[in-house]
């Protein structure tokens, strides 16, 4: 079985939550929940960063202890997992007691290994970033990214010797062309690396708020340090069992490009000096902007994700992060571009061709979703006299082997929809993938426009009425002998296309899964209740684990081998309910 680790930055907790750590963690459940429709083993981790210097500020600013603090905003954290209906295993703090010990024995072992060493630093210190810089790197004296004022810092450290490292990171680099993506993100490490490392300060003397260093108690570990090192330490302890063996080294650290050069530089370069392997890649994608900035609540201009949340959902929120942002590039968002994009394509498009097949299966066939005509059944199984493929998607044990391949107008397309969209999402191309399925979805519309069914239902019913021999007054779906009249083609033509509406919507609620989990719930349940397949993640068996994420619910959805055209099962009969998106009318 392919496993996939993957994780999110653990956040600040200086601050309240904001729309960009939304956007990340979105990402982070986008990826995992496909991996597990895949199979995979999967684990994914997030968390909160508590320790450093402006965690204690903001603490004393309200009159906490960093402690206190921390244990108050952390809950918000928790809570954008949550609301953004992330299913992730594991949410680490890097106060609990386990990674503060695990931190102490990671750091022991590059001073075992001679990487560290004692020195005095003297320059600038940017508390917003938690990291030393450079004056000439200052604009007009300010931080570029936070423009704040960096403080000057004086004291005697620990030294890490990232400088002896700089070889066989950039021989890495070259090594694995993939370690870093996209690629010019990757250039951009190379290219930094190249140019000359100098050793870094890895303890701070004056700093109470931190991890002991283990050999020397009056000084705490660099925040960074501490930070990093939670992608190994969640694996000892977020389940009874050991995880480390079987998910590191990490498929993909998750992050935006502020703080690549941690992530592709500093990090590496510890696991070399501890002895592990490193992750196999770093995943860099870009800023949500507001009104053409980065936002960040130093700079005092965010968007809060949590109202439109409350008010519409996650999956709303989530379709939109991913529509509106080519993933892996820097984009716009705002308010006004989230309620246009929903009613366009979640209400219009999505949520239009939902309701509008479910009420045609309810008004032309009693709600019962139709066999397909036999013309359209490959030869074989028409013989049979078998009306319906012989694959069931609600098995997790179904037979594999090609589908049966109705003959249907929308089968190509479908197929190689999900293709697409598998080989786009296996690719981490989260937006792309999106745009694949949103094809699908106006390919069926559009189909909806070219079949008329409300025609062929009304043909049908003429021409019965004309006395074209219908029995009882149902509907006609077999054709006799080759004697085809106009009412039983037009019966069998709705047959067909209704059939096709319904394994579109089935086939959708596979490929909407990563994107918009409870909206693919829903779009099963309307196709009737033998749809609802769901199995346990890794947080789901995790029963008892120290951050209660179990209690997520989160399932691993309907398998990807249900990605296929020509699956629907026979009998469903179909469930009418609510507009999935009502129109926002403002
Ligand atoms: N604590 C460190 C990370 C340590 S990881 C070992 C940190 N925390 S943070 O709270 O500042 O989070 C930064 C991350 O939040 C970004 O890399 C990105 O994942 C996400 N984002 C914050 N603002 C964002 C945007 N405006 N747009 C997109 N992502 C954003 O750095």
């Amino acid at each position: 079985m392919a496993r996939f680790y993957i994780t999110t930055p653990i956040y600040y907790v200086n601050d309240v939550p904001h729309i960009g750590h939304a956007y990340t963690t979105t990402a982070a459940d986008v990826a995992a929940r496909f991996h597990r429709q895949l199979g995979d083993d999967v684990f994914f981790l997030t968390g909160t960063d508590e320790h450093g210097t402006k965690v204690e500020q903001a603490a004393a600013a309200r009159g906490l202890t960093p402690k206190e603090h921390a244990d108050e905003m952390v809950v918000k954290f928790k809570d954008v997992a949550r609301r953004v209906g992330a299913g992730n295993d594991f949410f680490i703090r890097t106060t609990d007691p386990q990674h503060e010990k695990y931190v102490q024995d990671f750091v022991q072992r590059c001073y075992d290994a001679g990487d560290i060493y004692k020195s005095s630093y003297s320059g600038l210190y940017c508390p917003a970033c938690e990291a030393y810089c450079a004056e000439e790197n200052l604009v007009d004296g300010l931080c570029p990214d936070h423009g704040t004022t960096p403080v000057h810092m004086d004291e005697d450290n620990y030294f890490f010797r990232l400088s002896a490292f700089q070889e066989r990171l950039a021989a890495h680099y070259r090594d694995n062309p993939e370690f870093v993506r996209p690629r010019h993100r990757y250039n951009e490490a190379l290219s930094f690396i190249e140019q000359g490392l100098d050793d870094i300060s890895i303890s701070r003397a004056t700093l109470k708020w931190g991890i002991n260093v283990p050999w020397d108690p009056t000084q705490v570990i660099y925040v960074w340090v501490d930070a990093l090192i939670n992608y190994l330490s969640a694996l000892t302890y977020a389940s009874s069992q050991d995880l480390f063996d079987r998910f590191w080294p990490a498929t993909y650290h998750l992050m935006a490009q502020d703080i690549l050069k941690f992530h592709g530089v500093i990090w590496p370069a510890l696991l070399m000096s501890a002895g592990y392997e490193l992750p196999e890649h770093l995943f860099i994608h870009g800023y949500l902007k507001l009104g053409g900035e980065k936002m960040s609540k130093t700079r005092g201009n965010v968007m809060d994700p949590f109202p439109l949340i409350d008010r519409y959902g996650a999956d709303p929120f989530r379709f939109y992060c991913l529509r509106e942002v080519s993933f892996g590039q820097d984009g716009m968002v705002s308010e006004e571009g989230f309620k246009a994009r929903y009613n366009s394509e979640l209400a219009n498009e999505l949520g239009n061709l939902v309701s509008r097949t479910v009420s045609m299966i309810g008004k032309y066939r009693g709600g019962a979703v139709p066999a397909p005509p036999p013309e359209r059944l490959p030869e074989d199984d028409s013989r049979d006299g078998a009306a319906v493929p012989r694959q069931s998607p609600g098995s997790a044990d179904a037979p594999v082997g090609p589908p049966a391949r109705l003959n249907s107008p929308l089968a190509a397309e479908a197929e190689a929809t999900c293709e697409a969209v598998r080989s786009q999402l296996e690719d981490m191309d989260l937006s792309a993938a999106l745009e694949s399925v949103w094809g699908f979805v106006r390919r069926l519309n559009r189909y909806v426009e070219e079949q008329a069914p409300w025609k062929l239902a009304k043909a049908a019913a003429t021409s019965k009425e004309a006395g074209a021999g219908t029995a009882g007054g149902e509907p006609i779906s077999r054709a006799v002998d080759g004697d085809v009249s106009a009412a039983e083609q037009a019966a069998a033509a709705l047959d067909a296309t209704l059939w096709d509406l319904a394994e579109g919507l089935r086939l959708l609620s596979v490929l909407l899964h990563p994107f918009m989990p409870a909206t693919a719930a829903a779009i099963r349940e309307r196709l009737g209740p033998m749809l609802q397949t769901d199995r346990p993640t890794v947080a789901g068996e995790a029963a008892g684990d120290v951050h209660g994420i179990g209690d997520v619910g989160v399932g691993a959805g309907p398998s990807w081998r249900e990605a296929a055209w020509g699956l629907l099962p026979p009998g469903l009969s179909v469930v009418a309910g609510p507009p999935l998106f009502p129109r926002i009318e403002e």
